[in-house]
């Protein structure tokens, strides 16, 4: 039945690419919002101790699930688990999330899509702040625009899906991520120098921790702990499926630092990019999801050959995009021809037009939906469903994995070590599997009882 699983023709390869599905929107649109929301540096050094304590160890446990079973999410608990438990519905748990994911990354890579084609033809020449500002605005109140541009994603996306992993998405993912990283250091060059920029430096550079009681620290760690597991993409299988793509050459801990690194180097320099040109422009850091989108046209119209930079950064986050929702489309894909008989083919056609569908109240929440604020006050319900994904479905699914890869009743700790630890590079530390075990899933757990209490009671 299961024909000789598609490898990756090389490491680098398989880095760029899973780095491909880690990088994306999370790190250049929501990084920055989020952490201008949360109110700068202080927020910043809480999410990279997270990917450091939680998310690196999460994500090697994924990986190895991955990498043992040699399949994705859909059968990966099956095949390992012991005979009898029930470990394998999670399933269905984490296919939700990849479906909710959908459901409003389609709408944010639309408006990247948006933005490249607006500025290649010079939309944005000429514009101040203001007039900048007001294409997203009315961006946001044309849903027809909108869902043209979603569709497109859609069907770029299982386009690509199509042609097969090595042709497709390989080979224009390495291309794509090195470019993209090379890009991101010149405009933080240029952001860098603009004239009252310092002060955004200072925002997200230098901790106030006085922005916790502000903010309330209880929802910064839920904010950050978010964050750091949709960054890296763990938690629902998205990872793992390319754990089952790969040899056992080496060991997987290094391939999992390496992911992380070139993730938060991303993100790093997103917000190097975004804060100083938020206060050189007296733009509101704590703007939400169009912060990018206000801000980002304000440098390049500030630049020598501004208009080239733009379309080239708004082209190569389209492709950052492209290569998660690749990712996702492909778990997605997996998920239904293992587990009916359908044909790919058919398969895909049902999904193609079920994520269309399920992408439209994402949307409709910015215009026609307006009044629906899920999450109160001013919130959308793209705010809501994102909540969905990174504040329940990722964390929760990471405490999945890990136990799975830790107890006696799972996978377990022995078959989780020989396989993260098989070739060469980076072991996986044995001595901590209390840590993992007990004290990970804790801190998790701990975070998001918390986070819920304060949201809602
Ligand atoms: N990591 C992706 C990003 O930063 C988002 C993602 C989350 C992808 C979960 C897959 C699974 O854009
Ligand atoms: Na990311």
């Amino acid at each position: 039945m299961d024909q000789q699983r598609e490898k990756f023709s090389s490491r680098l390869g398989f880095i760029l690419i899973s780095a491909g599905c880690a990088i994306g929107l999370g790190n250049v649109w929501k990084f920055p919002y989020i952490t201008g929301q949360y109110g700068g540096a202080a927020f910043v050094l809480i999410y990279i101790l997270f990917l450091l304590i939680l998310g690196i160890p999460i994500m090697v446990t994924e990986l190895s699930v991955g990498r043992a079973s040699q399949k994705s999410v859909a059968m990966s608990m099956d095949v390992l688990e012991p005979k009898g438990t029930k470990w394998h519905l999670f399933k269905y748990f984490a296919m939700a999330g990849n479906y909710v994911l959908m459901m409003f990354y389609t709408t944010v890579a639309g408006w990247m899509l948006y933005y490249f084609i607006k500025m290649s033809a010079g939309g944005f020449v000429g514009l101040d702040k203001d007039g900048i500002a007001e294409i997203f605005g009315s961006l946001l109140q044309n849903p027809t625009l909108m869902v043209g541009f979603m569709i497109a994603v859609v069907l770029i996306g299982f386009g690509i899906c199509s042609q097969g992993l090595q042709q497709g998405v390989e080979k224009i993912t390495k291309v794509m991520m090195l470019l993209l990283l090379l890009l991101m250091v010149i405009l933080a060059c240029r952001s860098l120098f603009l004239k009252g920029g310092e002060e955004g430096l200072r925002f997200y550079l230098t901790p106030d921790f006085s922005a916790l009681k502000e903010f309330g620290i209880v929802d910064v760690l839920f904010a950050a702990l978010g964050q750091a597991f949709f960054t890296l993409s763990i938690g629902m299988g998205a990872i793992a499926i390319f754990g089952s793509y790969i040899d056992r050459s080496r060991s997987l801990t290094g391939e999992a630092i390496f992911i992380t690194i070139l993730d938060t180097m991303v993100a790093l320099m997103a917000g190097l990019i975004i804060f100083p040109a938020c206060f050189a422009y007296g733009i509101n850091p704590d703007a939400g999801p169009s912060l990018i989108f206000i801000t980002l046209p304000n440098v390049f119209n500030a630049m020598p050959g501004g208009r080239l930079w733009g379309s080239l950064f708004f082209l190569f986050m389209c492709f950052a995009a492209m290569s998660t929702v690749i990712a996702v489309f492909q778990n997605i894909i997996s998920f239904g021809t293992d587990l009916t008989k359908a044909s790919r083919k058919k398969v895909v056609s049902i999904n193609l037009v079920a994520i269309i569908l399920l992408s439209l109240p994402c949307v409709l929440g910015f215009n026609i939906l307006s009044g629906i604020q899920p999450l109160g006050e001013g919130s959308s319900i793209l705010d809501f469903e994102d909540f969905i994904v990174s504040n329940n479905i990722l964390p929760l699914g990471s405490v999945v994995y890990v136990l799975f890869c830790s107890m006696k009743i799972g996978w377990g700790w022995d078959n989780f070590m020989a396989e993260a630890n098989s070739g060469k590079g980076l072991k996986f530390p044995k001595s901590i599997r209390f840590y993992i075990q007990w004290i990970l899933p804790l801190i998790v757990l701990f975070v998001f009882i918390m986070g819920y209490k304060s949201l809602f009671f």
